[in-house]
């Protein structure tokens, strides 16, 4: 009797240790089980095995000294269907939300996610959410790299994203955007280093803001709008970006009149108005990797 007392203590025992060490938090656990049944699907994710660590999960990642869950990310799921669950504000400990190519993801964004004080990284992007893209995003104060690019996301771009003291990267391309590029968006804050701004393949017109000129951006696509202005914003000296498109645009300059930066190694004007000779500096440039100043009338 008493050997086999002492082998079950030591297997209880045992488990006890293991699972201590690995299992992720209960809290965590719920709200990723009320993010799952959320769906319509009745099983989405079948490694979500309640007799399984969370942590283990297919698309979970968990600190290893706190066990919280830090990281979600599902990608290309095409039968998950139904609207981002406000369940996933739950996950308080988050820095990384991913949901890339659900096309059946669809509604609009929760409010409640501004509740995720420690996300940095969202991608929500190859799905069919809509509706605008939300102003309380700014609430996201950790928020460092926006991603929602490839969806149905309609309206005007936000002017209080630049507020984000750690936004270095937004995609917001191939939406349904609308209005103009907010004179806000030539102030990023500094200390974050803002870097990319895409938002090409949208709908946005008007003239490019002057503020723009602040930024010290790395690259920059806002091909395939309706914009126009001086994109001088983007050229010239003290900047610092290397690659720039700016096609399929109504803008409207001297080309001859722009002087390029060194740093740039590809650069896309075609299919606008602009008029001029093409500078030696960009024809001669060994620079470039890629040069289109088709479809324009120099
Ligand atoms: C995990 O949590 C510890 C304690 O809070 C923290 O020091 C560490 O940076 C975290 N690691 C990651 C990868 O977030
Ligand atoms: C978050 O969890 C609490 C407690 O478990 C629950 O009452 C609440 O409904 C959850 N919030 C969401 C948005 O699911
Ligand atoms: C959105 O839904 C349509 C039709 O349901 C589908 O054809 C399209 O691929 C979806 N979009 C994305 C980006 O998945
Ligand atoms: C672009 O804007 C011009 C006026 O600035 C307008 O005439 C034209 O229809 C617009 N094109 C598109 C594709 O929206
Ligand atoms: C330049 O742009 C035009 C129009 O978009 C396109 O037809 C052409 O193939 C491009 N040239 C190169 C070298 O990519």
């Amino acid at each position: 009797m008493l050997p086999l007392l002492l082998t079950i203590t030591f297997i209880l025992f045992h488990l006890h240790i293991s699972a201590a060490a690995r299992l992720c938090r209960w809290d965590d656990r719920a709200a990723l089980t009320a993010f799952k049944n959320s769906f319509t699907n009745p099983n989405p994710f079948p490694t979500w095995d309640p007799a399984f660590d969370c942590c283990d999960w297919y698309g979970v990642k968990c600190n290893d000294t706190t066990s919280r869950v830090i990281s979600l990310d599902i990608a290309s799921h095409g039968s998950l269907t139904g609207p981002i669950p406000s369940s996933l504000a739950n996950l308080t400990y988050l820095q990384n939300l991913c949901l890339h190519k659900i096309p059946n993801l669809v509604g609009q964004t929760p409010p409640s996610l501004t509740k995720i004080p420690n996300l940095r990284f969202r991608v929500i992007s190859w799905t069919n959410i809509s509706g605008p893209i939300p102003h309380f995003l700014a609430q996201i104060k950790n928020l460092a790299y926006l991603d929602l690019s490839f969806n149905r996301l309609s309206g005007t771009l936000p002017p209080s994203l630049p507020t984000l003291p750690y936004l270095f990267a937004i995609d917001l391309s191939r939406n349904q955007l609308t209005g103009p590029i907010p004179e806000a968006f030539g102030h990023f804050q500094k200390a974050a280093g803002f870097q990319a701004l895409d938002l090409s393949h949208n709908k946005l017109f008007g003239p490019l803001p002057s503020s723009l000129t602040n930024v010290p951006f790395s690259s920059v696509d806002v091909c395939r709008n309706n914009l126009t202005g001086d994109t001088s914003v983007f050229f010239g000296k003290g900047k610092a970006a290397s690659r720039i498109d700016i096609s399929r645009n109504g803008f409207e300059f001297d080309l001859s009149k722009e002087s390029f930066m060194e740093s740039l190694d590809m650069l896309d004007i075609s299919h606008n108005r602009i008029y001029g000779e093409i500078p030696k500096q960009i024809t001669e440039a060994v620079y470039f990797q890629f040069l289109n100043v088709s479809y324009n009338r120099l």
